[in-house]
């Protein structure tokens, strides 16, 4: 048992720890992100995987029978929107890092992820009644939820040996509030929730929880303000998958990303619509409105994984009275952006530098992606000529710094999905034919 007991500076950021103060963390070389902590005093009662072990062995992976995808270890969630981020389904024995701004709807989906599958609900947050109030307005099934009040790591513990194989998932509601107790002793200070070392020493406890039970566990985690997981960057590293819950607040839809999948693509989304009743499955999500064609609208399509996806992009081009020309970017990278304006000025000779542009993409989702680059654009020029694009076109291309259009990834299945919306994709080699569009 290794006992400390001085002052040490954790990094806020990697969770590494100093015996002296430095202005950069010597591990991830973030600044300013040494937090001093008095009194520390630990025990380290866990001694890890390796010390309780004999003899260290070599394992021979033809001797191991069973394998990770045979359907024993995957089950579905029985949400396919939540399947298909995840691969197939949930793995036995994995842990899952939920993650998602306040509000979005973390607890909602997890709560019906329990419902739909049965299981343990650790509610760190909420009290059972709260929890029971919502599935209750969610319309689950209430016999085959359990809901533990805690926030002790070693509770969690208790109940899964005890009921032992009993529930095939447990979400934990959420890491930052959890502890494991053994780690404080007397003024420990340590003990404080959501300090980087108790969700590093939390999370490490529920991974070694999974392995050894079997049980698959939802990790529910706060995201800061610049979107990071709250805690140290390692607990992406700890986990099996990374989800990330996102979306704008005000609006319904919600994107549920896949940052990091040990057991499957990382390149798949879910869509979701939040009611009262809870987040539905969208499979066929069309985000470009009425349809009918508008001054300062332009019709794409994206691809969110490998699904294609309709969206409008809306601009506004007027003129500018103050010294610096408005550049707003909402939803389109801000670089990007102004990477099409100046493409915009030199090759269709649109006079950007006595215009404020602001470009918004409808239903608050963000596009990552360079096949809509063409769309902005048309978005621009149809705003600062005053004139909608023809009817029924998507415009879909990469911009070149010269002002040429390029084919992107899964243009067959963008033109395929064009098509079923009874639309038409023009092809067009350079942005200077936007003047035969409008
Ligand atoms: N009674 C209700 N009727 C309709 N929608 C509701 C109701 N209660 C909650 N919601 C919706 O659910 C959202 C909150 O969902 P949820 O509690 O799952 O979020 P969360 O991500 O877990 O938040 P937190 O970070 O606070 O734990 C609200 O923003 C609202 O949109
Ligand atoms: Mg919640």
């Amino acid at each position: 048992m290794k006992k400390i007991s001085e002052t040490i500076f954790v990094c806020n950021n990697c969770g590494n720890e100093f015996s002296k103060w430095s202005g950069q963390c010597g591990f991830c070389k973030e600044w300013n992100s040494l937090k001093e902590i008095k009194n520390y005093e630990l025990r380290i009662t866990n001694k890890g995987k390796n010390s309780k072990r004999e003899k260290v062995e070599v394992k021979k992976l033809s001797e191991i029978k069973e394998e990770y995808n045979t359907n024993q270890n995957i089950f579905s969630t029985q949400i396919s929107e939540f399947d298909r981020v995840l691969g197939k389904g949930i793995v036995r024995g994995s842990v899952v890092l939920f993650a998602g701004e306040p509000g979005i709807g973390k607890s909602t989906l997890l709560t019906q992820l329990v419902g739909k599958v049965g299981g343990l609900y650790v509610a760190g947050e909420e009290s059972a009644e709260q929890i029971n109030l919502r599935v209750r307005r969610l319309g689950l099934n209430a016999e085959r939820f359990d809901v533990l009040e805690t926030n002790s790591v070693e509770e969690i513990g208790q109940i899964l040996e005890r009921t032992n194989n009993v529930y095939k998932i447990v979400v934990v509601d959420s890491i930052q509030t959890m502890l494991v107790e053994s780690t404080i002793t007397g003024t420990g200070s340590l003990g404080s929730f959501g300090s980087v070392n108790q969700i590093r020493e939390s999370t490490f406890r529920l991974i070694e929880l999974a392995k050894k039970t079997g049980v698959a566990i939802f990790v529910v985690g706060h995201v800061t303000k610049e979107g990071d997981i709250a805690g140290p960057k390692l607990l992406e590293h700890m986990v099996d998958t990374v989800l990330y819950f996102e979306g704008e607040k005000n609006g319904d839809l919600r994107i549920l990303r896949v940052s990091k999948n040990r057991f499957g693509p990382t390149d798949e989304v879910g869509i979701f619509q939040m009611s009262d009743v809870g987040l539905s499955d969208v499979r066929n999500f069309n985000l470009s409105g009425s349809g009918e064609a508008k001054i300062g609208s332009a019709i794409t399509i994206v691809m969110e994984g490998t699904r294609p996806m309709m969206v409008e992009i809306q601009a506004l081009v007027t003129e500018s009275f103050a010294p610096m020309p408005t550049r707003v970017f909402s939803g389109i990278d801000t670089n990007r952006g102004r990477l099409l304006v100046a493409v915009a000025q030199k090759v269709l000779n649109m006079p950007m530098y006595k215009h404020d542009v602001y470009v918004s993409v409808t239903g608050g989702i963000r596009l990552d992606d360079t096949g809509c680059d063409i769309a902005i654009l048309a978005a621009m020029y149809s705003s600062y000529k005053e004139k909608e694009l023809k009817n029924k076109i998507v415009l879909i291309g990469e911009v070149s710094l010269l002002g040429e259009v390029k084919k992107v990834r899964g243009w067959e299945k963008r033109e395929k999905e064009a098509k079923a919306m009874g639309r038409t994709v023009p092809i067009i080699y350079s942005i200077r034919e936007l003047k035969n569009l409008v």
